[in-house]
């Protein structure tokens, strides 16, 4: 399992330097200073990578490992991202293990604008079961390593990309992940997200 999990991190580990990932496996401390271009990041991801866009992601608390991989692999357009794909073009190893360094010291706020609809969320919890999607991204879904957190991440986020993983994950996702989607439909999907945003 632990080895499965990991191979979706190794292509983009690979394309760190090892010195860099090394360094990365340090815990997080409340007093990381903000690197110069965190100021740009937050313009979208929200003030500390807490997003008030529905429809972005926070980075808030992600663990430093999948930022980091997910900053190597939008810069090289192995995940497509366009919106930050100028932003990171020329950004050396070193700067994005300091930014994600940054973002995952920083506390997450929760999304959620309200209490969720006890049914839909019964029936994402066992969709989700059902998905092993904890084996992965941990019991409590606070993500490890290479696995982002979901819970308490925006809703509307999540939806984008699980359809994203299941329709077209493109050449950089990992593979494991995007298989586990296999035969979920979107109503299937919209339930898990719902739960995935008001877990508690
Ligand atoms: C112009 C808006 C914009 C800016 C500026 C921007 N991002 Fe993004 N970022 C996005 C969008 C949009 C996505 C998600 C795309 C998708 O739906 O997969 C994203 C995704 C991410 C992800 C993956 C998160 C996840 O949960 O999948 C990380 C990490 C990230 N950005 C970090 C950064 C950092 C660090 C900076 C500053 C260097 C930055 N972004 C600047 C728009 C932006
Ligand atoms: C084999 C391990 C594994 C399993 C099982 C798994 N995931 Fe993932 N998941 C990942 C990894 C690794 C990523 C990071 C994306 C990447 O590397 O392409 C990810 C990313 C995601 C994302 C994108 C979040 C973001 O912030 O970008 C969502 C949503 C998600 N998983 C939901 C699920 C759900 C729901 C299930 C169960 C149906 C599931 N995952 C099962 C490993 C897994």
């Amino acid at each position: 399992m632990a080895c499965k999990a990991l191979r979706g991190g190794g292509l983009a580990a690979a394309l760190l330097l090892a010195g860099h990932l090394a360094q990365s496996q340090s815990p997080p401390t409340a007093a990381v200073q903000e690197p110069p271009r965190a100021a740009a990041c937050m313009a979208c991801h929200g003030p500390q990578g807490n997003s008030q866009v529905s429809s972005l992601p926070s980075i808030a608390g992600q663990p430093q490992v999948f930022i980091e991989n997910q900053l190597v692999l939008i810069r090289e357009g192995l995940r497509d991202v366009p919106a930050m794909k100028g932003l990171l073009e020329g950004v050396q190893d070193a700067e994005i293990v300091q930014l994600a360094r940054f973002f995952a010291a920083q506390k997450p706020l929760p999304t959620a604008k309200g209490p969720p609809d006890e049914q839909v969320y019964r029936r994402g919890q066992a969709l989700a079961a059902r998905g092993l999607c904890g084996s992965c991204h941990l019991p409590d879904f606070s993500g490890r390593a290479q696995i982002p957190r979901l819970a308490g991440q925006h809703e509307e986020f999540l939806l984008q990309s699980l359809k994203q993983f299941r329709d077209h994950p493109g050449p950089g996702r990992d593979t494991i992940m995007a298989a586990s989607l296999y035969g979920f439909k979107d109503g299937e999907l919209a339930d898990m997200a719902h739960f995935l945003a008001h877990f508690r």
